[in-house]
């Protein structure tokens, strides 16, 4: 099956180019744990079960939003629909549906992954981060979608006053989803994966007062 095939029967709400970092990132760091907080028809869940052998999903979304008009409304169909999904494209799919609203979150266990595909206000993000960051581990990943400061300038800044404060260290930027983790031994070792996948000129050194960041850029500058 193509890329291409795969996307039209997914339907993920990111481009191609995100999703193939975002599964190197969950590939090189070994995560098996992943939580997505505003999962919508599970597109990304399925796409990154597919890219990514052995991981298991916790996808929660509000189903009284009723964000997309043709997708599932309740958790049964969700789960119906999902394996259906999963079955289309040739995998199992271990995932877990919470209906529930991401601001009244109560965290159990830990995550390897996190992903951010849901809220617009800064203040409710940085609570969002604040509250799953004890259920995470030194090598867990947070990604966020539609992170570029014109798409949700909420959680560009957010997530960008948790690096001032070194409390999350950038990775990669891409076309609109970057991904940050907590530990520095760690982002050597997944801006190396990334490198070795897509080549070293990605890599750009980020200045912020008097410190230099290391970080990945996916997206079209690696051409340049
Ligand atoms: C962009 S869509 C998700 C797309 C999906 N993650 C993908 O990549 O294919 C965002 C989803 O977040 C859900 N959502 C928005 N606010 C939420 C909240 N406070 N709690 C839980 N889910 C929420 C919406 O209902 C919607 O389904």
């Amino acid at each position: 099956m193509t890329m291409a095939e795969l996307l039209a029967e997914l339907k993920p709400m990111s481009i191609v180019q995100d999703l193939e970092f975002a599964s190197e990132l969950l590939k090189a760091a070994k995560s098996k744990k992943v939580i997505e907080f505003g999962a919508g028809a599970g597109g990304w869940i399925l796409t990154m079960n597919h890219l990514v052998p052995d991981v298991t999903f916790i996808a929660v979304e509000n189903f009284s939003i009723a964000f997309g008009d043709d997708w599932p409304k309740t958790k049964a169909s969700w789960l119906l629909y999902v394996h259906n999904k999963a079955f289309a494209v040739g995998n199992d799919l271990s995932v877990t549906i919470m209906d529930k609203d991401v601001t009244e979150m109560k965290f159990k266990g830990e995550y390897d992954a996190v992903r951010f595909d849901c809220l617009t206000n800064m203040k409710d993000i940085t609570k969002l981060i604040d509250k799953v960051m004890p259920h995470t581990s030194e090598t867990s990943l947070f990604f966020v979608d539609d992170i570029s400061p014109n798409t949700c300038p909420g959680r560009f800044m957010a997530f960008m006053e948790k690096s001032l404060k070194n409390e999350l260290l950038p990775v990669w930027f891409g076309h609109k989803e970057g991904a940050w983790c907590k530990n520095i031994n760690l982002r050597a070792e997944l801006q190396k994966a990334l490198c070795q996948r897509f080549g070293e000129k990605g890599m750009r050194w980020l200045e912020i007062n008097d410190s230099v960041y290391p970080i990945y850029l996916g997206n079209d500058w690696n051409k340049r």
